[in-house]
């Protein structure tokens, strides 16, 4: 086999552990086949002969990974701030996913939301399309064709939903199967089996869904104990059920395979003991329970349980699709439950954010999100040169990007060791 090698010099940071940052000085990244081989101060004496992209003074780290995001709210960030979650659903959301049984408005708005997860340097995404499989479709292609990579789930709703927005039973696994069977041996963009969350979902079609997840082998995303009135509805809905998350694993949704759960904000003991046995991963997303008044995961209880826990922006909920923003907002609210708990609670650490966004949830996609020997090389080459950089060391110069730099101050994103180009995303 003919090995494509690479090397890139620049100052490289990443998070082989959460408790601190490893950091190479004007270091070397050797890949080989889009794989990283290894990280070094000097570079080994048998690549010598090689080219070598010098990003200078720049810092070289993992790309971003969102672990929950709804595309088709696109439209709606930072609008209907002022709700909560379930009229905010109802007036705002609702509405706008219907929009996109439109092919031609899907193209439109898909377009622009992959330019913006792009842009702000998300190089992995799981993401909630809508109940239409059509522009499911697109979407997978769309993405596809970005070279950025994805889990993309047809949403299922057929009930508690408005007539503009919901499918029959049938038609719900019908159209989940058929993106199974297409797009399951896909590499890079593959589908992920998505109940909305339990009030929109039938218990037959819940149950058809697990059988399609073992069947296909497929992840599973969901919404979980996010808001204290759905709590309230879930358990109206399944009286007999202990708590939340058990309702998702009675219908072999909730880790019989590599499963998300997005929010967790009231999670209960029992909760916490069957993800952490199951293996579920779980998604916090700050910025959108700060804005739809939700509650907060106490993200410190799931980390100390060695629950696997990974950043979300849930764009619209969130307000940004910046998963360096969804980190600072991570670090602060967690600074809140440290200072209620007479600092007992141990707050975020930067070098925890960091791990949760770039390791951490990279994990759900392999091995993704380190520069470690074997891990795909996805990768952020940051210019923080408007940053005045002189006299800071290496370590606060990504603080300072990630709390007060943008999208303008990363140069290259990389995915699997390819450079991503703008001129891949289509925009109309
Ligand atoms: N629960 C069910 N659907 C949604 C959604 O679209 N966003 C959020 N944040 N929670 C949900
Ligand atoms: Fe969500």
């Amino acid at each position: 086999m003919n090995n494509n090698i690479r090397i890139y010099q620049g100052n490289v940071i990443f998070t082989p552990k959460p408790k601190e940052f490893k950091i190479y000085n004007k270091g070397y990244i050797v890949v080989i086949n889009g794989k990283v081989e290894g990280v070094y101060e000097n570079l080994p004496e048998k690549y010598s002969s090689q080219d070598v992209i010098d990003y200078g003074d720049k810092l070289i780290i993992p790309g971003m990974n969102d672990l929950h995001c709804h595309a088709p709210q696109f439209r709606n960030l930072g609008m209907a701030m002022d709700k909560e979650l379930i009229p905010w659903l109802n007036d705002y959301t609702f509405p706008e996913e219907s929009k996109y049984k439109d092919l031609e408005y899907a193209k439109k708005m898909y377009g622009r939301f992959i330019k913006e997860i792009w842009r702000q340097g998300t190089t992995r995404i799981a993401i909630y399309a809508t109940i239409h499989k059509e522009a499911s479709v697109l979407l997978i292609d769309m993405l596809t064709k970005s070279g950025l990579g994805a889990l993309v789930g047809k949403v299922n709703m057929d009930r508690n939903s408005p007539d503009f927005l919901i499918e029959s039973l049938e038609d719900s696994l019908k159209d989940t199967e058929e993106l199974l069977d297409k797009y399951s041996s896909s590499q890079l963009v593959k589908p992920i089996i998505t109940p909305r969350f339990v009030p929109t979902c039938s218990s037959k079609l819940m149950s058809g869904l697990g059988d399609l997840s073992e069947k296909y082998d497929a992840p599973v995303q969901s919404h979980l104990s996010e808001n204290k009135g759905e709590i309230r509805w879930v358990q109206d809905l399944y009286p007999n059920s202990n708590y939340y998350g058990e309702v998702y694993n009675d219908f072999k949704l909730f880790g019989q395979k590599p499963t998300l759960m997005a929010h967790c904000s009231f999670s209960t003991e029992e909760e916490l003991e069957l993800m952490k046995k199951n293996n579920v991963m779980a998604v916090h997303c700050p910025s959108s329970n700060l804005n739809v008044g939700s509650g907060m995961m106490p993200i410190r209880k799931f980390l100390d349980k060695g629950i696997s826990v990974a950043l979300g922006s849930d764009i619209s909920g969130g307000h940004t699709s910046s998963i360096f923003k969804t980190m600072v907002y991570a670090i602060e609210v967690s600074k809140l439950f440290w200072a209620d708990s007479d600092k007992k609670i141990d707050f975020l650490s930067n070098s925890e954010a960091f791990y949760l966004a770039t390791k951490g949830g990279g994990s759900f996609f392999g091995n993704v999100g380190s520069f470690e020997k074997g891990y795909d090389f996805d990768a952020l080459v940051i210019d923080d040169n408007d940053l005045n950089h002189d006299n800071y060391t290496l370590e606060e110069r990504l603080e300072r990007f990630i709390y007060i730099g943008d999208d303008r101050n990363i140069l290259h994103r990389y995915v699997c060791g390819n450079l991503i180009d703008e001129s891949q995303i289509t925009v109309i």
